[in-house]
């Protein structure tokens, strides 16, 4: 009983000397827990004589509060200390300047085909799209790309199973719409394309922009006259040069390729247009009576013209990127400069 008091102020003393809680815990068990000095005491009243029993109860219960109220104050004082430094340290300086919001943006590939598309809706073309899954019948035979042509191995084509490719242009979507709908047509097709190709000018996807147009009586000359106005408009310069270079295409037939004169030295030559003064932009021709019979239109009494961008390309043209693959990286400090 003599230890009572020094109980008490070690008690006292402790607590007030502990700054975490998981050490006040500690301390509280070697006063309070099951073996601790103040429980050792209670259980030993049974040894006092009878008579000294109920005073020594009731002092030992005593310091046992006052060693409880101690605690329950350290306790409340540590939790208020540690919510002080949780505060300071989340402080909020409502003063600072905001960091504004950020404006978001079209993707150059997604303004071009806006742009494309506006320009060709100006002249009478309304937009159709098909499926990126394709057969091969759509995507070659049906465009007179027989199977074993040569042009199928130069596509770098995806194959989805042994009968279904994504497909490698937009020149499908042309006969999709030749089957559902009757001469005259006059439409463009923009959408994804896909080749298994990978390095500065060639990307796995890429978009195109098709068009298609077949009436009676429409001629090179019209095919020359809509490609020369849309280039003028896209790339806002009238006196625009341009060649039509001949090429092969199956699914043309006369099939040429549009060039325009390189803007970035007028033509005379320099890394942009690889030394030949020309930029090339897209394919082009008269349809293939062979593509008309496939969908039914008689090739004596309808003609056509036809032709397919890179819309990517374009966009590289308009806006001066140098490398395709950026389009594809996402990064901001390229995408922010189109916003
Ligand atoms: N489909 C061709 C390609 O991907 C582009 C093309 C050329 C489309 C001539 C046409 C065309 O419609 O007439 O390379």
């Amino acid at each position: 009983m003599e230890n009572l008091e020094t109980i008490l102020q070690q008690a006292l003393q402790e607590f007030s000397g502990i700054s975490h809680a998981a050490e006040l815990e500690h301390a509280k068990a070697r006063f309070l827990g099951k073996g601790g000095l103040i429980t050792e005491l209670l259980k030993s009243l049974g040894k006092l004589p009878p008579e000294q029993r109920p005073a020594a109860g009731n002092r030992i219960n005593e310091v046992k509060q006052a060693v409880e109220d101690a605690l329950i104050a350290r306790r409340a004082a540590l939790r208020a200390r540690e919510m002080d430094d949780e505060l300071q340290q989340e402080a909020l300086d409502v003063t600072l300047p905001g960091r504004g919001m950020q404006q978001g943006g079209l993707h150059p590939v997604s303004l071009t085909l806006q742009r494309v598309e506006n320009l060709f809706r100006t002249i009478g073309f309304t937009t159709a799209t098909g499926p990126e899954i394709e057969t091969e019948f759509f995507n070659f035979t049906a465009l007179n790309i027989p199977e074993n042509h040569p042009a199928r191995a130069m596509h770098d084509t995806f194959y989805v199973d042994d009968t279904h490719i994504l497909r490698t242009h937009t020149s499908p979507v042309q006969i999709h719409h030749m089957l559902k709908n009757a001469p005259p047509l006059r439409i463009i097709a923009p959408g994804r394309v896909y080749r298994c190709d990978f390095d500065v000018t060639h990307t796995p996807m890429f978009h195109q922009v098709e068009g298609l147009w077949v009436d009676r009586n429409v001629n090179f000359a019209a095919l020359k006259d809509v490609l020369a106005t849309f280039m003028q408009l896209f790339f806002e310069r009238d006196d625009l040069a341009f060649r039509f270079r001949p090429s092969f295409f199956p699914f043309t037939e006369p099939s040429a390729e549009m060039d325009i004169a390189c803007f970035n030295c007028a033509g005379s030559g320099c890394r942009v247009c690889g030394n030949s003064g020309w930029l090339e932009v897209l394919g082009c021709g008269m349809v293939h009576p062979n593509v008309l019979m496939h969908v039914q239109i008689d090739p004596e009494e309808f003609l056509g013209f036809a032709f397919g961008l890179g819309v990517e390309r374009l966009a590289m043209l308009r806006y001066g990127v140098p490398d395709l693959r950026l389009f594809f990286e996402n990064d901001m400090r390229f995408l922010k400069q189109f916003n």
